[in-house]
């Protein structure tokens, strides 16, 4: 396994452009199931959890080929409904071939997706979601098996105890789609994400309005045909790049960003000082002056991100005060706390709250990443941190950021791989 090191202390300057939205490319992908018909899916970032993705579509029986960020899908011979454990089991993302497998086929057996260290991800909403939908839904030996002599449209309220679900929400209207009738999703999870998996569906040939609000209203169709669709900008790989600009005190250009996107981030960077000048579709983050400690609380969307949590973390570390950050979506996502303190941030965690007194720097140290988002949190801080930081298990940054590290050092970062 490699370990990835960067010494610390360059004020990063340049441009760099975003890539495609892994969130999107996910249930994008797994949406082809719902046609035999070729689709081609552009801008699709080379991330670990594509090439899984694609692997667990060829063994539902589709070809899938990839080329330079695009992603040519076809139906390699009849599609089977069992999506197995061993792949399932890697990347939670994959729970959602299980709409559009029992949208298509009207049968689907699909692993549970494991926990993570971010919470335990239960999928009760999905299956109230299906189930809704008239499929009969049974758990046996830890795979959901699903079966439906014929989809009903319905309508179906999806919020939980920590309000909206994405891939909940992905799932079910992927199944919906093909149901006879029409179904109402209220309390939909409202992401950029969910919104451009509709418009995908929508290009297929479904029949979907509302989507990005929070009722969305699906029209049953007897069929859908290929399509050919571009993948939005990763809104999260953009915010992470703009604390890179700002933890390093720097000048950074960064192109390929949806501004309506980044409305929670945008406003409590503003909040701390920061100098955001938006240009096209670009964006210009500098340091003018020293920023000031902010309080955040995650939502879900169009609230702060969870998954910006750990890295705006890392920029209140060395912002000094005390800001205190609420994580409301995964309480218990605070892996990266300690590995922070380890590097000399002073940071407690009380529950869902963590209190950050914001220290004058941060000393380069050995680290361990645990999750994806923990993982970028520990590169901005390593920027940031004087001397050298070692972060161990990188393969989780490159579960969901492209090319992050040829991006880094083009902005001028000391940043390399070693064995570990
Ligand atoms: C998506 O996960 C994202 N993943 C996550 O990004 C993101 O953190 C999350 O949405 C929240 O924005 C993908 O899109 C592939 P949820 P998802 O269902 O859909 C609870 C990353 O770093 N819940 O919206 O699995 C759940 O426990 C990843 O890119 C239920 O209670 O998340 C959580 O507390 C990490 N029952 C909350 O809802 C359910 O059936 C939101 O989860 C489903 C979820």
């Amino acid at each position: 396994m490699d370990k990835l090191i960067i010494e610390g202390g360059v004020k990063l300057s340049g441009e760099v452009t975003v890539s495609g939205a892994k969130n999107a490319a996910l249930p994008i992908l797994a949406a082809t199931l719902l046609t035999d018909d070729a689709c081609i899916i552009k801008g699709v970032p080379d991330l670990r959890d594509t090439s899984t993705m694609q692997k667990i579509l060829r063994s539902l029986g589709k070809t899938a080929e990839y080329d330079s960020g695009n992603c040519m899908i076809s139906s390699a011979k009849g599609t089977n409904h069992f999506a197995d454990y061993k792949l399932v089991s890697t990347m939670r993302a994959s729970f959602c071939v299980l709409g559009p497998l029992l949208g298509k086929l009207k049968k689907a057996k699909v692993s549970l997706p494991g926990g993570c260290v971010i919470g335990a991800r239960p999928v009760d909403l999905h299956l109230k979601g299906l189930r809704a939908l008239s499929a009969d839904i049974t758990i046996e030996g830890g795979y959901v098996i699903a079966k439906a002599d014929k989809l009903c449209g319905a309508r179906i309220y999806l919020g939980g105890a920590f309000g909206s679900s994405v891939l909940a929400t992905d799932n079910v209207m992927m199944a919906a789609v093909l149901a006879s009738g029409r179904t109402v999703i209220e309390c939909a999870a409202c992401e950029p994400e969910v919104a451009d998996l509709a418009e995908f569906l929508i290009k297929m040939g479904a029949k979907i309005k509302g989507h990005g609000t929070p009722a969305i209203e699906i029209e049953g169709v007897k069929h859908l045909h290929g399509a050919s669709h571009t993948i939005i900008p990763d809104r999260i790989e953009a915010g992470t790049l703009m604390l890179a600009a700002l933890i390093t005190e720097g000048d950074v250009l960064i192109k390929n960003i949806l501004f309506q996107h980044q409305g929670g981030l945008l406003d409590k960077l503003e909040e701390a000082g920061a100098s955001i000048t938006k240009v096209d579709s670009s964006m210009r983050l500098r340091c003018a002056k020293k920023l000031k400690p902010v309080n955040i609380t995650t939502f879900p969307y169009p609230g702060f991100p969870t998954d910006m949590q750990a890295q705006i973390m890392s920029l209140m570390s060395v912002t000094p005060g005390i800001s205190v950050i609420t994580e409301k979506v995964y309480p218990d996502r605070f892996m990266h706390v300690s590995e922070l303190n380890r590097m000399g941030a002073h940071i407690q965690k009380e529950g869902p709250y963590a209190i950050v007194e914001g220290v004058r720097e941060l000393s380069g140290a050995p680290v361990m990443a645990s999750d994806l988002r923990a993982s970028a949190c520990l590169v901005l801080a390593g920027l940031a941190a004087t001397g050298k930081t070692s972060i161990s298990r990188i393969y989780h940054l490159e579960r969901g950021y492209e090319n992050m590290e040829a991006k880094l050092e083009k902005l001028g970062a000391r940043v390399w791989r070693e064995k570990e």
